[in-house]
């Protein structure tokens, strides 16, 4: 398996987080209601977040180099971890919505940039070889069982 399709598998989980927050959200009573579903969110999204950077865009550095679509991707990735921090650290309710709102905004963006032009990319620049390895590491990291 190409760890291009493991990863939309991922986007295709986190659309439906983000959907249920959306919800959530305005209905949280207290900031420390936003804190725990903004570490929920983390744990998924920070790790997907590193995979990438370490699996993906580590692989494809040397052919779209260091600046370009990886640059912009990467500065996402921190900019999303952030408010994530944020997010967490949040004493006041509503500056917890603020960031994780914020979030959700950044990431499905981001997201949409992967899907149409990022993946594409890494299809067309990496042999077949390359993606089924990516994508081994990215089960063995998950501890998904390939058969
Ligand atoms: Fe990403």
């Amino acid at each position: 398996m190409k760890i291009i399709e493991a990863l939309l598998g991922e986007h295709g989980a986190f659309y439906a987080q983000f959907a249920h927050l959306e919800q959530a959200i305005p209905a949280a009573e207290d900031a420390a209601q936003i804190r725990e579903q903004a570490a929920l969110l983390a744990a998924a999204l920070g790790s997907h977040a590193n995979l990438e950077n370490e699996l993906l865009f580590a692989a494809l550095d040397p052919h779209l180099g260091p600046m370009g679509p990886l640059a912009v991707m990467r500065m996402e990735h921190d900019e999303i971890e952030s408010a994530l921090t944020g997010a967490q650290e949040a004493e006041n309710v509503e500056e917890a919505r603020t960031l994780l709102t914020r979030v959700i905004r950044v990431a499905r963006e981001h997201f949409a940039k992967e899907e149409r032009v990022l993946f594409p990319m890494a299809l067309q620049v990496l042999d077949a070889e390359t993606l089924d390895r990516l994508g081994e590491q990215w089960a063995s990291r998950r501890g998904v069982t390939l058969s």
